[in-house]
């Protein structure tokens, strides 16, 4: 199948024409994140500034899974170096997780926003069911590259667009889930998204909230 422009209908949104074939071993990193900056799976792409793909080492022990990019982000090209980012950082050196040792993604590699005018603030809109699904075939790849022991699911899309549209963070939040994922067995953390800790009105408890989940997930790998 040969890539598309965003034409298709809705449903038929995908990454998957433009995703390198790893059948038979031999995809890199970089040749993944070469392919996904000309990614036009959905509509997304369009009003973006640039994909932003994962980054981290091939080697890496722990996969942590986002949203999307934010804004700083779309800008920098790189995920987690806005606010949400910096307190994740935060969190998990507290955690005893070395942020350099992960490798760090999201499940939407494309901003999506609103903006009442050109110039003005790009406000964060949350993915559709269906951008997650176009924007799967990628996470699937980073997965079989990484090969993670562990993934740290940041937030409600993240857990959806790997474990299913009725994930709820609140009911498995610092829990160790085993399941299948793209084919391969996987031990997940989830817990909140860092965002949802700067909203917070209690930001000292919803951060010592994320700090300690982080901290589940460390053990793990200790
Ligand atoms: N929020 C996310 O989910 N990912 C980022 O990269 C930045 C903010």
């Amino acid at each position: 199948m040969s890539p598309r422009t965003t034409t298709a209908p809705e449903d038929q949104y995908t990454a998957a024409p433009f995703v390198p074939d790893g059948k038979g071993g031999g995809v890199t990193l970089p040749a993944l994140r070469e392919a996904a900056a000309a990614c036009q799976g959905c509509p997304l792409h369009r009003n973006a500034t640039q994909t932003v793909f994962g980054t981290g080492r091939a080697t890496a022990r722990v996969m942590l899974v986002g949203e999307q990019p934010g804004d700083q982000e779309d800008r920098q090209g790189k995920p987690f170096v806005g606010p949400a980012g910096r307190l994740l950082d935060r969190a998990l050196e507290e955690a005893g997780l070395d942020p350099a040792d992960a490798y760090v993604t999201n499940a939407v590699k494309h901003f999506k926003f609103t903006q009442s005018e050109p110039r003005k603030r790009r406000i964060h809109k949350a993915p559709t069911l269906r951008e997650m699904t176009a924007c799967a075939p990628w996470l699937a790849a980073e997965l079989t590259v990484v090969e993670p022991e562990l993934i740290v699911i940041l937030g409600a899309t993240a857990g959806k667009a790997l474990l299913g549209s009725s994930f709820k963070v609140t009911e498995v939040r610092g829990t160790v889930l085993e399941r299948e994922i793209h084919g391969r067995p996987e031990r997940l953390v989830p817990t909140v998204h860092p965002s949802s800790v700067l909203r917070s009105d209690d930001r000292e408890t919803a951060y010592q909230g994320l700090v300690g989940d982080l901290k589940v997930a460390a053990r793990l790998l200790s």
